[in-house]
Protein backbone atom coordinates (compact mmCIF):
# COMPACT_ATOMS: atom_id res chain seq x y z
CA UNK A 1 0.00 0.00 0.00
CA UNK A 2 3.10 2.22 -0.31
CA UNK A 3 4.06 4.78 2.51
CA UNK A 4 1.39 7.42 2.46
CA UNK A 5 -1.38 6.70 5.82
CA UNK A 6 -4.03 5.67 3.77
CA UNK A 7 -7.23 7.52 6.00
CA UNK A 8 -10.07 4.43 6.79
CA UNK A 9 -13.52 6.14 6.51
CA UNK A 10 -15.95 4.26 9.49
CA UNK A 11 -20.05 4.61 8.32
CA UNK A 12 -21.92 3.20 11.21
CA UNK A 13 -25.18 1.91 10.19
CA UNK A 14 -28.39 3.07 11.63
CA UNK A 15 -29.84 -0.27 10.90
CA UNK A 16 -28.67 -1.84 14.52
CA UNK A 17 -28.70 2.16 16.34
CA UNK A 18 -31.51 1.77 19.17
CA UNK A 19 -34.60 3.54 16.70
CA UNK A 20 -36.43 5.02 19.97
CA UNK A 21 -33.36 6.92 20.31
CA UNK A 22 -32.52 7.63 17.38
CA UNK A 23 -31.19 11.15 17.63
CA UNK A 24 -29.02 10.34 20.43
CA UNK A 25 -27.18 7.49 18.74
CA UNK A 26 -26.18 9.78 15.93
CA UNK A 27 -24.98 12.42 18.19
CA UNK A 28 -23.07 9.34 20.06
CA UNK A 29 -21.29 7.70 17.00
CA UNK A 30 -20.69 11.23 15.54
CA UNK A 31 -18.63 12.26 18.92
CA UNK A 32 -17.40 9.47 18.95
CA UNK A 33 -15.75 10.32 15.67
CA UNK A 34 -17.08 8.48 12.81
CA UNK A 35 -16.51 10.36 9.29
CA UNK A 36 -20.22 9.02 7.85
CA UNK A 37 -23.66 7.62 8.48
CA UNK A 38 -24.75 5.03 6.57
CA UNK A 39 -28.40 4.49 6.45
CA UNK A 40 -30.12 1.29 5.04
CA UNK A 41 -33.40 1.82 3.20
CA UNK A 42 -35.23 -1.72 2.29
CA UNK A 43 -38.72 -1.86 0.61
CA UNK A 44 -39.75 -5.58 1.47
CA UNK A 45 -39.47 -6.11 -2.21
CA UNK A 46 -35.75 -6.07 -3.41
CA UNK A 47 -35.13 -8.00 0.38
CA UNK A 48 -37.33 -9.63 2.68
CA UNK A 49 -37.04 -6.11 5.13
CA UNK A 50 -38.88 -3.06 5.56
CA UNK A 51 -37.17 -0.14 6.77
CA UNK A 52 -36.33 3.50 6.62
CA UNK A 53 -38.11 6.33 4.06
CA UNK A 54 -37.11 10.08 3.49
CA UNK A 55 -39.36 11.32 6.50
CA UNK A 56 -36.73 9.17 8.62
CA UNK A 57 -33.42 10.58 6.52
CA UNK A 58 -34.57 14.38 6.96
CA UNK A 59 -35.31 14.17 10.59
CA UNK A 60 -31.38 12.60 10.53
CA UNK A 61 -30.12 15.31 8.68
CA UNK A 62 -31.34 17.96 11.37
CA UNK A 63 -29.33 16.58 14.18
CA UNK A 64 -25.83 15.75 12.62
CA UNK A 65 -23.35 17.19 9.71
CA UNK A 66 -21.81 14.03 8.80
CA UNK A 67 -22.15 12.56 5.43
CA UNK A 68 -25.49 10.57 5.43
CA UNK A 69 -24.30 7.56 3.31
CA UNK A 70 -28.15 6.21 1.66
CA UNK A 71 -28.05 2.71 0.25
CA UNK A 72 -30.73 2.01 -1.41
CA UNK A 73 -32.21 -1.96 -1.00
CA UNK A 74 -35.29 -1.37 -2.89
CA UNK A 75 -36.83 -1.88 -6.56
CA UNK A 76 -37.22 0.68 -9.06
CA UNK A 77 -34.86 3.17 -7.45
CA UNK A 78 -35.15 6.25 -10.18
CA UNK A 79 -38.22 6.80 -8.27
CA UNK A 80 -37.58 7.54 -5.27
CA UNK A 81 -33.73 9.29 -5.39
CA UNK A 82 -34.69 12.69 -5.83
CA UNK A 83 -36.99 12.68 -2.58
CA UNK A 84 -33.74 10.99 -0.59
CA UNK A 85 -31.65 13.77 -2.02
CA UNK A 86 -34.47 16.45 -1.17
CA UNK A 87 -34.19 14.37 2.68
CA UNK A 88 -30.47 15.48 3.21
CA UNK A 89 -28.54 12.29 1.64
CA UNK A 90 -25.25 13.04 0.32
CA UNK A 91 -24.16 9.45 -1.19
CA UNK A 92 -26.83 7.94 -2.90
CA UNK A 93 -26.44 3.92 -3.84
CA UNK A 94 -28.25 2.06 -5.86
CA UNK A 95 -28.24 -1.82 -6.60
CA UNK A 96 -27.11 -2.87 -10.42
CA UNK A 97 -29.50 -5.83 -10.03
CA UNK A 98 -33.05 -3.59 -9.22
CA UNK A 99 -32.57 -1.56 -12.57
CA UNK A 100 -32.35 -1.36 -16.21
CA UNK A 101 -31.04 1.86 -16.95
CA UNK A 102 -28.17 2.04 -14.19
CA UNK A 103 -26.34 4.65 -15.94
CA UNK A 104 -29.02 7.07 -16.36
CA UNK A 105 -30.03 6.89 -13.05
CA UNK A 106 -26.38 7.46 -11.54
CA UNK A 107 -26.16 10.43 -13.61
CA UNK A 108 -29.14 11.86 -12.50
CA UNK A 109 -28.16 11.35 -8.78
CA UNK A 110 -24.91 13.35 -9.89
CA UNK A 111 -27.30 15.76 -11.76
CA UNK A 112 -29.17 16.34 -7.89
CA UNK A 113 -25.74 17.05 -6.25
CA UNK A 114 -25.00 13.93 -4.21
CA UNK A 115 -22.16 11.06 -4.71
CA UNK A 116 -23.35 7.74 -7.18
CA UNK A 117 -23.04 4.47 -5.51
CA UNK A 118 -23.59 0.97 -6.84
CA UNK A 119 -23.63 -1.96 -4.90
CA UNK A 120 -24.12 -5.59 -5.69
CA UNK A 121 -25.08 -8.84 -4.19
CA UNK A 122 -22.48 -11.65 -3.66
CA UNK A 123 -23.68 -13.74 -6.20
CA UNK A 124 -23.28 -10.36 -8.46
CA UNK A 125 -20.49 -10.98 -9.92
CA UNK A 126 -18.43 -7.79 -10.13
CA UNK A 127 -18.11 -7.90 -13.97
CA UNK A 128 -21.33 -6.33 -13.79
CA UNK A 129 -20.04 -3.00 -12.33
CA UNK A 130 -17.42 -2.20 -14.85
CA UNK A 131 -19.08 -0.76 -17.88
CA UNK A 132 -20.30 2.19 -14.90
CA UNK A 133 -16.93 3.11 -13.00
CA UNK A 134 -16.94 6.59 -14.89
CA UNK A 135 -20.55 7.27 -13.53
CA UNK A 136 -19.47 6.08 -10.07
CA UNK A 137 -18.55 8.19 -7.30
CA UNK A 138 -18.62 5.18 -4.98
CA UNK A 139 -19.17 0.99 -5.00
CA UNK A 140 -20.47 -0.61 -2.32
CA UNK A 141 -19.19 -4.15 -1.93
CA UNK A 142 -21.74 -6.90 -0.12
CA UNK A 143 -19.93 -8.45 2.75
CA UNK A 144 -23.13 -10.19 3.85
CA UNK A 145 -26.71 -10.84 2.15
CA UNK A 146 -28.48 -7.28 2.02
CA UNK A 147 -31.64 -7.56 4.08
CA UNK A 148 -30.82 -7.69 7.81
CA UNK A 149 -28.00 -6.95 10.04
CA UNK A 150 -25.83 -8.84 12.33
CA UNK A 151 -25.00 -11.72 9.54
CA UNK A 152 -21.66 -13.25 9.23
CA UNK A 153 -18.80 -11.89 7.60
CA UNK A 154 -18.30 -13.39 3.43
CA UNK A 155 -14.37 -12.66 3.15
CA UNK A 156 -14.57 -14.42 -0.18
CA UNK A 157 -15.97 -11.26 -1.48
CA UNK A 158 -12.87 -9.18 -0.66
CA UNK A 159 -11.45 -10.32 -3.93
CA UNK A 160 -14.12 -8.22 -5.50
CA UNK A 161 -12.12 -5.17 -3.82
CA UNK A 162 -9.36 -6.52 -5.26
CA UNK A 163 -10.70 -6.57 -8.90
CA UNK A 164 -11.95 -3.27 -8.63
CA UNK A 165 -9.08 -1.39 -6.87
CA UNK A 166 -7.25 -1.08 -9.83
CA UNK A 167 -9.73 0.31 -12.78
CA UNK A 168 -11.52 2.23 -10.51
CA UNK A 169 -10.54 5.71 -8.89
CA UNK A 170 -13.35 6.71 -6.31
CA UNK A 171 -14.23 5.29 -2.96
CA UNK A 172 -14.75 1.50 -2.42
CA UNK A 173 -17.09 0.62 0.82
CA UNK A 174 -17.75 -2.98 2.21
CA UNK A 175 -21.26 -3.21 4.23
CA UNK A 176 -21.67 -6.45 5.95
CA UNK A 177 -20.68 -8.74 9.27
CA UNK A 178 -17.58 -6.40 9.68
CA UNK A 179 -16.02 -5.98 13.02
CA UNK A 180 -12.27 -5.40 14.31
CA UNK A 181 -11.19 -8.98 13.94
CA UNK A 182 -12.06 -8.71 10.74
CA UNK A 183 -11.73 -5.99 9.17
CA UNK A 184 -8.07 -6.50 8.04
CA UNK A 185 -9.22 -8.25 4.98
CA UNK A 186 -11.64 -5.20 3.23
CA UNK A 187 -8.27 -3.12 4.58
CA UNK A 188 -5.95 -4.82 2.34
CA UNK A 189 -8.07 -5.84 -0.09
CA UNK A 190 -8.20 -2.03 -0.91
CA UNK A 191 -11.85 -0.38 0.97
CA UNK A 192 -11.64 3.28 1.51
CA UNK A 193 -14.86 2.99 3.78
CA UNK A 194 -15.75 0.46 6.76
CA UNK A 195 -19.59 -0.26 7.38
CA UNK A 196 -20.24 -1.33 10.60
CA UNK A 197 -23.61 -1.65 12.19
CA UNK A 198 -23.78 -4.54 15.11
CA UNK A 199 -19.89 -4.47 15.29
CA UNK A 200 -20.30 -0.43 16.58
CA UNK A 201 -24.10 -0.14 17.85
CA UNK A 202 -23.63 -3.11 19.77
CA UNK A 203 -21.43 -2.18 22.03
CA UNK A 204 -21.65 0.73 24.51
CA UNK A 205 -18.23 2.38 24.18
CA UNK A 206 -18.92 3.62 20.06
CA UNK A 207 -15.35 5.50 20.36
CA UNK A 208 -13.69 2.45 21.92
CA UNK A 209 -14.74 0.46 18.92
CA UNK A 210 -14.00 3.59 16.41
CA UNK A 211 -10.87 3.76 17.56
CA UNK A 212 -10.09 -0.61 17.14
CA UNK A 213 -10.94 -0.39 13.36
CA UNK A 214 -8.83 2.64 13.43
CA UNK A 215 -6.13 0.97 15.03
CA UNK A 216 -6.23 -1.71 12.66
CA UNK A 217 -6.32 0.23 9.82
CA UNK A 218 -2.87 1.93 11.08
CA UNK A 219 -1.65 -1.75 10.87
CA UNK A 220 -2.03 -1.46 7.08
CA UNK A 221 -0.83 1.52 6.17
C1 LIG B 1 -27.44 -5.22 5.22
C2 LIG B 1 -27.07 -3.77 5.35
C3 LIG B 1 -25.88 -3.49 6.20
C4 LIG B 1 -26.02 -3.93 7.63
C5 LIG B 1 -24.70 -3.92 8.33
O1 LIG B 1 -28.44 -5.34 4.27
O2 LIG B 1 -26.79 -3.22 4.06
O3 LIG B 1 -25.55 -2.10 6.14
O4 LIG B 1 -26.92 -3.14 8.34
O5 LIG B 1 -24.88 -4.40 9.63
P1 LIG B 1 -23.82 -5.39 10.28
O6 LIG B 1 -22.54 -4.63 10.40
O7 LIG B 1 -24.43 -5.74 11.58
O8 LIG B 1 -23.67 -6.57 9.36
ZN1 LIG C 1 -26.01 -1.17 3.95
Amino acid sequence: MGNAVKKIMIAPSLLSADFSRLAEEVRDVERAGCDALHIDVMDGHFVPNLTIGPVVVSAIRKVTKLPLDVHLMIDNPPCYIADFRKAGADWITIHVEAEKNVRKTLREIRKLGAKAGLSLRPQTSVEELFPYLEDLDLILVMSVEPGFGGQSFMSDQMSKIVALRRPFKGLISVDGGIDPANVSQAIDAGADVVVAGSAIFGKPDRAKVIQEFRGVAKKYC
